[in-house]
């Protein structure tokens, strides 16, 4: 695979994160080559302060390491990346302050370069956020893959910022160029936003579920994940339970209400996700014991340290391919769990994870199904 972008700042060597050798994807793409194109060869100033929201894999801070660019991401893997990335280009560790969508952004911002991303409301959210520290002079480039970009998407920078167009799509990409606009009152943020669930769906019944903006299913509850509520195993105790991919946190707020001595451990790569888990929980005022953890699946968990893992595994995500996802979560169930341990899971029956179970537990047991959805088990060894 070709790891080395050509950029107007030299060559780069880029991966993505975690590292597999048969991963073909490549860490950037055109929107991303795009974007540095353009700021060079309209030689626009980078200097002041520098943000780059979104930068999947740390290819647009990378190139621009020299300017001290402050990067801002949802994302734990892109995070791991981007720092895989500046070392191997050198970077001194703090040239390139790492900051997440949940820090406070900063004060004021000079250039501000937006790669657009999936959700419009992360992309909303993060406007918002930055708006106060946006001037009449900051430059504010958006880029993303021509698919990506929409009406909607324009008129949040619109909206939130002030007058903005596009520029001729290049290799499907294309580029936002937004002009601030002081007298642009942008709106209140309606992030986060917080739902009372219906009754009739278990331990959950009428609870409040807070969503940071981005969040899996943030405006009403999944129906796969209300199907997986429906189902949850039962057995009560002390036990270690983790909620893998834990999104808004229901399913693990679910567990924690039920069996208030379960000790229950919240993980997710999104760090919107993780303060919504968090934030959801305390709007329950559950009893017992919880820890809210951003990482990449259950690394880090100890090896047989875990009674139950709970997993709605994700079918899209522009971090890497579903299906690569789904079975590193399972490697790291199985690593993660006691013997006698269970590994329950939720996907669409298409999906075929039974097989999956299979070939690494030794079986997979049909909990439940419909005709969507499938609850399936697998019992360490
Ligand atoms: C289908 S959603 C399930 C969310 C929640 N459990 C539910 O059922 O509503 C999958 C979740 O997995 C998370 N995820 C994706 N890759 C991950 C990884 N490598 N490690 C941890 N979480 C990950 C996503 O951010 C997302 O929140």
């Amino acid at each position: 695979m070709n790891d080395r972008m050509t950029t107007p700042w030299g060559e780069l060597a880029l991966t993505r994160f975690p590292e597999d050798p048969r991963d073909r994807l490549r860490a950037w793409d055109a929107s991303d080559e795009y974007l540095l194109r353009h700021l060079a060869e309209r030689e626009v100033p980078l200097s002041g302060t520098v943000v780059v929201v979104g930068d999947r894999w740390g290819a647009l801070v990378t190139a621009l390491a020299a300017h001290g660019p402050l990067q801002i991401t949802d994302s734990y893997l892109a995070q791991e990346a981007t720092r895989a990335n500046l070392a191997r280009r050198g970077a001194e560790p703090g040239t390139v302050p790492l900051l997440t969508t949940q820090d406070v952004p900063p004060e004021r911002i000079d250039v501000l370069l937006v790669r657009v991303p999936k959700s419009l409301a992360l992309l909303e959210d993060q406007l918002l956020r930055l708006a106060p520290a946006v001037h009449e002079g900051t430059v504010v480039v958006g880029t993303g893959m021509v698919k990506e970009i929409h009406t909607s998407t324009l008129q949040l920078f619109e909206r939130i910022l002030g007058p903005t167009r596009t520029s001729l799509a290049e290799k499907k990409a294309r580029l936002i160029f937004c002009t601030p606009e002081p007298s642009v009152e942008p709106p209140e943020n309606p992030w986060p936003y917080a739902y009372d669930l219906p009754n009739g769906i278990g331990a959950v019944s009428g609870r409040t579920v807070v969503n940071h903006a981005g969040v899996f299913c943030a405006d009403r509850l999944d129906i796969g994940t209300r199907f997986f509520l429906g189902h949850l195993p039962g057995g009560k105790g002390p036990r270690r339970v983790v909620d893998l991919g834990c999104g808004n946190g229901v399913v693990g707020t679910a567990v924690a209400l039920a069996d208030p001595e379960a000790e229950v451990l919240f993980v997710d790569e999104s760090f919107q996700a993780v303060a919504s888990a968090e934030a959801t929980y305390k709007a329950n005022g559950v009893p017992g014991h919880a820890e809210f953890r951003v990482g990449d699946g259950l690394a880090g968990v100890p090896a047989g340290s875990v009674d139950l893992v709970l997993n709605n595994p994700p079918f899209h995500s522009h971090q890497a391919t579903t299906d690569a996802t789904a079975w590193r979560m399972f490697t790291g169930a199985r690593r993660a769990l006691r013997p006698g341990g269970e590994l329950w899971v939720i996907g669409n029956r298409h999906l075929g994870y039974h097989v999956k179970l299979r070939r690494l537990f030794g079986n997979s047991q049909l909990v439940a199904s419909d005709s969507k959805f499938v609850v399936l088990k697998a019992v360490k060894k």
